[in-house]
């Protein structure tokens, strides 16, 4: 198993924000019934442009979980996680890496499409971070929950949500380090990123992408298997 390291670079900042969103979150039943709970979650204003809850998939004792920002238009159409062209890209990286994608757990930071319309296409828009903070005790039931060995953080947003503070994700990539107990964290790009990088840089990136990924395959054979 790789060991943990401390993240390098990393700012302090509040994991919660000023004003504690409501807590809507079941805290107890199994995985089931916080994603049903999850449909009817108003924590934040989100939930009113967005078509549905997108909450996490995958069994419910994987060892990995993999935690992406927000759904995006396919995703929110669809209700499920990477599902569109940055999910179709995460696919064929995690084969690649010699991963399954049914035998982890996929999800994002935030459940609901936050999206500005440009003309008839609704665009993406950044959550921020009373959003992130609002939607973080479904991720939490998510982790215990699943409790995973190994949690991917795809982009500064799921690393900052698991982190509880700003982490440059360039500087700390592909490496292993310490969640808490019994849990570890990896951080790496977002699949969308590889989407947006100009077309010379697209292979290496995408390469770098499909190693860090490979970081986490020693955690699927994890003997902590439940
Ligand atoms: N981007 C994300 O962060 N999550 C998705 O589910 C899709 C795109």
């Amino acid at each position: 198993m790789p060991a943990p390291h401390p993240p390098a670079g990393t700012k302090r900042a509040p994991r919660i924000a000023k004003q504690a969103p409501p807590r809507v979150a079941p805290e107890s039943g199994d995985l089931d019934d916080v994603r049903e709970a999850a449909h009817d979650c108003k924590a934040c204003p989100l939930w009113a442009n967005a078509t549905q809850t997108v909450f996490g998939e995958g069994p419910e004792h994987a060892r990995i979980m993999l935690v992406g920002e927000q759904p995006g238009d396919q995703e929110d159409l669809q209700g499920h996680p990477f599902v569109g062209p940055a999910g179709r890209l995460l696919d064929k990286a995690l084969a690649e890496a010699g991963i399954a994608r049914e035998r982890i757990y996929v999800t994002n930071a935030v459940k609901h499409f936050k999206w500005e319309p440009r003309g008839k296409r609704r665009l993406h828009k950044k959550p921020g971070e009373a959003e992130v903070s609002a939607c973080h005790q479904w991720l939490e039931r998510e982790l215990e929950l699943v409790a995973p060995s190994l949690v991917v953080a795809m982009g500064a947003t799921a690393a900052r949500a698991l982190l509880g503070r700003t982490t440059p994700v360039e500087a700390n990539r592909g490496r292993v380090m310490s969640l808490h107990a019994g849990m570890q964290v990896m951080i790496t790009v977002h699949p969308s990123y590889l989407l947006r990088v100009p077309d010379a840089l697209r292979d290496e990136a995408y390469a770098r992408f499909v190693k860090d990924l490979r970081v986490a395959l020693p955690f699927l054979k994890d003997a902590h298997r439940r």
